[in-house]
């Protein structure tokens, strides 16, 4: 049937702001027999301030019965570094086994990317989600001394690293151009590379029409920035994922339209969509947030939803909106929201 249920995560600074332009794109593209049921959680740095709580269990059950989560932005400089990644987000990302981290990168028309101009730049990055140096697998002993030793340890299992490398098959092998670049470092990660590598070969015995390519991480980021446009679907582990998809976002128009989706998707538990961007707090209460991260963001909600003709109407009236909103035209918060639901509507 054609209702959907939605946990809503304002959270903080721009946070709420983002949100309310992508729950009004939303109302405005979802077909008039389409039912959307919204409840809003309080979670992020202003519960944490109230009541020291991060994400009690009983909410993560409620959450738990959603069909997907849209989160804006959690945090504050008053919080210490940890408490709300580890306590709500991660928890998120793990509880609800999000394996696949999806992050789009499309050079839009008039962005201030430094590379305006160039041709082509689209694709999108298949971050493992539950896995790498992000399980919290780590510890220090003779913490504080001269003589501390801390380990970070990166988990990567076979079947963390199978279902994520060949997720990113299938979407490269739904894509035109069908080719798939494996990002990690296995020169000298040697274990945890050698699986992915033997992993990505065996996988794409079974995608002959995928056609494949290996690259070091820090030899990615030279070809992010020099030639963006060779890449069509990337897949690499937990942390080369965070690092390369905000060099994606900056060279691709800046993470201001920077969309994202942390998926399960054998949709045994609610997937969740969030714009990459941070809660801002600079900028927060002044409308002059872009809510156009979160509105693409809206588009993969619907396009994992099964809504897939909605989240194409959303893209384009994105990139028209880009089309003719020019650098001397600066709007509002609001502003951007509006015209997005007028285009998606009309
Ligand atoms: C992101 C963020 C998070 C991450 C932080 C806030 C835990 O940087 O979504 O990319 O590292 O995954
Ligand atoms: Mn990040």
């Amino acid at each position: 049937d054609r209702s959907i249920s939605l946990a809503v995560i304002p959270g903080d600074g721009i946070g709420p702001e983002v949100v309310a332009q992508g729950l009004k794109v939303l109302r405005a593209v979802l077909p008039q027999d389409a039912k959307l049921e919204t409840r809003e959680y309080d979670l992020g740095a202003k519960r944490w301030h109230a009541t020291g709580e991060t994400l009690p269990d009983d909410e993560m059950e409620q959450i738990a019965g959603h069909d997907a989560i849209l989160l804006g932005a959690i945090g504050d400089p008053g919080v210490p570094s940890g408490v709300l990644e580890r306590g709500m987000l991660l928890k998120l990302r793990f509880a609800f086994d999000h394996f696949v981290n999806l992050r789009p990168s499309k050079l839009y028309p008039n962005t201030d990317s430094p590379l305006a101009g160039r041709p082509d730049i689209d694709f999108v990055v298949v971050r493992e989600g539950t896995e790498g140096p992000y399980v919290g697998n780590g510890g220090s002993i003779r913490k504080g001394t001269a003589q501390e030793i801390a380990n970070e340890v990166s988990v990567n299992t076979a079947y963390g690293v199978e279902r994520v490398v060949r997720d990113a098959y299938e979407r490269a092998q739904a894509r035109p151009r069908r080719k798939l670049t494996l990002v990690h470092k296995n020169n000298v990660l040697v274990h945890a590379g050698h699986l992915w590598k033997d992993t990505f070969d065996r996988i794409g015995r079974e995608y002959p029409e995928v056609s494949t390519d290996y690259l070091h991480v820090d030899a990615a980021t030279i070809f992010l920035v020099s030639d963006p446009a060779r890449f069509d679907v990337i897949v690499t582990d937990n942390l080369f994922g965070d690092i390369i998809t905000d060099l994606a976002a900056a060279v691709s128009g800046g993470i201001g339209l920077a969309a994202s989706g942390n998926i399960n998707p054998t949709r045994q538990f609610p997937s969740m969509f969030e714009p990459v961007h941070g809660s801002a707090p600079d900028i927060a209460g002044t409308g002059t947030a872009d809510p156009t991260a979160t509105v693409l963001s809206v588009a993969l909600l619907l396009r994992h939803l099964g809504l897939g003709e909605q989240a194409d109407r959303i893209d384009a009236a994105v990139t028209a909106d880009l089309a003719e909103r020019g650098s001397a035209a600066a709007r509002t918060t609001d502003e951007i929201g509006d015209a997005l639901a007028a285009r998606v509507a009309g």
